[in-house]
């Protein structure tokens, strides 16, 4: 199986991407289009080589700023950091269990590195939808915040050292 991840195009069939999770399946068919629009996210799809048009996995970035009262490793960080938020990670149930989660991941973090040699970002934060989803951002290094277990931090820093 050839993947390829590019940016959301208008053209994309977004309805039949299933990833068993409707809350995630509904994001990418009636908002990612929205928030391309108003500059909120920006929206990567991975596609098939093949079947250009079939999205297989999905993940959104947005920028935001956290509080960095939970994050447990801080040296001298202000109250609060730029940061990038990964809004969205999914995989179509079909392709689950085949790397393709990981894959769009290490996309998603090379994007933020690019990112960060011209805006200055601190981190990657990530709101988990459960402690399973949790445990695979952990697995990649993301720490969970003290004081709110669901959000994971991974320090820009740590992912150049990769
Ligand atoms: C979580 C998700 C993106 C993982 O995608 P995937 O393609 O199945 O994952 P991969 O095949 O790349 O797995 C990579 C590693 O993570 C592990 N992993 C996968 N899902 C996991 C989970 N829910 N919890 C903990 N570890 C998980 C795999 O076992 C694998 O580890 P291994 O190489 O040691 O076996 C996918 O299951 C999904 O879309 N789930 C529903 C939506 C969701 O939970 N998204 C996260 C949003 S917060």
């Amino acid at each position: 199986m050839e993947v390829q991840i590019r940016k959301l195009s208008a053209d994309d069939d977004r309805n039949r991407f299933d990833c068993g999770v409707a809350s995630l399946n509904d994001w990418l068919q009636k908002t990612a289009s929205q928030h391309e629009k108003k500059n909120l996210t920006r929206t990567y799809v991975a596609v098939l080589a093949d079947k250009p048009d079939a999205i297989v996995g999905y993940y959104a970035l947005a920028a935001t700023s956290i509080e960095t009262e939970g994050i447990s490793a801080k040296s001298r960080l202000p109250r609060k950091v730029a940061a990038v938020l990964l809004a969205r990670l999914a995989v179509d149930t079909k392709r689950k269990g085949k790397g393709l989660g990981e894959y769009l991941l290490a996309h998603a973090l090379d994007t933020v590195i690019v990112t960060a040699e011209t805006i200055g970002i601190q981190c990657v934060v990530v709101d988990a939808i459960d402690d399973r989803a949790a445990g695979f951002y952990e697995k990649y290094g993301f720490v969970r915040l003290t004081n709110d277990p669901l959000r994971l931090v991974l320090p820009v820093a740590t992912i150049s050292q990769a």
